[in-house]
């Protein structure tokens, strides 16, 4: 059952109150309707991807009140300020280097170092987001493949009965996905054009901005360096393992193998495994190990994503 809220303060408490205990909920921003979750609970980002049928782990923004709540999880280079007090709120996610004591999941940024962040104009979806209390991830409230939802009837029709909540807010005012920038590298990059125009980031920078390959940001060449890849060769569906191997188990074991070893769903769940993905080759990947043995995973659902994720991190890479 997913409850359809209004935007009554009761109701925006509840909302807030699902989210607090780990559940999905829809909310509206200017641009989009968000599907939102904890972004600091592994197991609420993983149950994004779930809801949505994503088949791949895209690192995801993160939602805050305000501009000293984003402060908290990413670092803000005088550029990063200038923008955010400019357009904040509004329709401009802003990808920003991660703090090192940041408690945003890794599953949220997809293994990256950076976070794209960003503040919402909508009164009440900052009410909402202050009373969470804590940061939300939220990519568009669709299916994936399918198009952005703008109202809460098609957030409804798409996800009903797969999240907890829709909290209505009316019609979306500007439609199109937020504008994403790129301080991460040495210039200011437009990774996705969205609803701020170019030109007004241009005018208040009072220079261009660059162009990485428009139609996939993330697998452009610059962007692909700062993508996590364990040191380690990744083996994958492995059947046996060997002494000099870690070991990346998932589902039933008997026992623990390899010289180290991390279980990513003892139980065989899919949502578990994917929440522990990223914190496990982290863990793995440890000098003294050249090889990450890696249970088959079933793929389906989750396992889609995570078989995704782990097949690139496989795949032969430039020194
Ligand atoms: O308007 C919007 O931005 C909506 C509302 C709900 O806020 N959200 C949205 O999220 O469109 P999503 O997940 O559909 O798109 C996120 C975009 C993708 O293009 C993704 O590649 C990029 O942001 N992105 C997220 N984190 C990134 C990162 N660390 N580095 C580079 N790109 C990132
Ligand atoms: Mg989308």
């Amino acid at each position: 059952m997913t409850l359809l809220l209004s935007n009554t303060p009761g109701d925006i408490a509840k909302a807030a109150q699902l989210l607090q205990q780990g559940e999905l909920v829809s909310f509206a921003t200017e641009t989009v309707y968000g599907l939102g979750g904890n972004a600091c609970d592994d197991q609420a980002v993983a149950g994004i991807f779930e809801a949505k049928g994503r088949p791949r782990f895209n690192p995801l923004i993160v939602h805050f009140p305000d501009s000293q709540a984003a402060a908290q999880e990413v670092v803000f280079s005088q550029t990063a300020l200038k923008l955010a007090s400019a357009f904040w709120p509004g329709p401009l996610t802003l990808v920003l280097p991660r703090r090192a004591d940041s408690r945003i999941s890794l599953l949220c940024s997809a293994g990256l170092d950076s976070l794209a962040v960003r503040v919402p104009a909508p009164e009440t979806a900052r009410t909402l987001l202050r009373k969470a209390g804590c940061p939300v991830a939220a990519p568009s409230a669709n299916r994936a493949g399918k198009i952005s939802p703008t109202r809460a009837a098609h957030v409804m029709d798409e996800l009903s009965g797969r999240i907890a909540a829709v909290l209505d807010d009316g019609a979306c005012k500007v439609g199109v996905e937020s504008t994403v920038v790129s301080l991460t590298g040495e210039r200011p990059a437009l990774l996705r054009p969205g609803g701020l125009a170019r030109e007004e980031i241009e005018k208040l920078l009072g220079s261009p901005l660059d162009s990485p390959c428009t139609e996939n940001p993330v697998s452009s060449p610059g962007m692909l360096k700062s993508h996590y890849a364990p040191q380690a060769a990744l083996r994958l569906n492995a059947t046996s393992i060997k002494p000099e191997e870690a070991f990346l188990a998932f589902g039933d074991e008997h026992e623990a193998k390899g010289k180290a070893h991390f279980n990513l769903s003892p139980a065989g769940d899919l949502r578990e495994a994917a929440a522990n993905l990223f914190a496990a080759l982290r863990e793995l990947d440890r000098p003294g190990i050249s090889t990450i043995a890696v249970a088959p995973i079933p793929d389906r659902g989750l396992g889609q994503a995570i078989n995704d994720r782990l097949q690139r991190a496989a795949a032969p890479r430039d020194s």
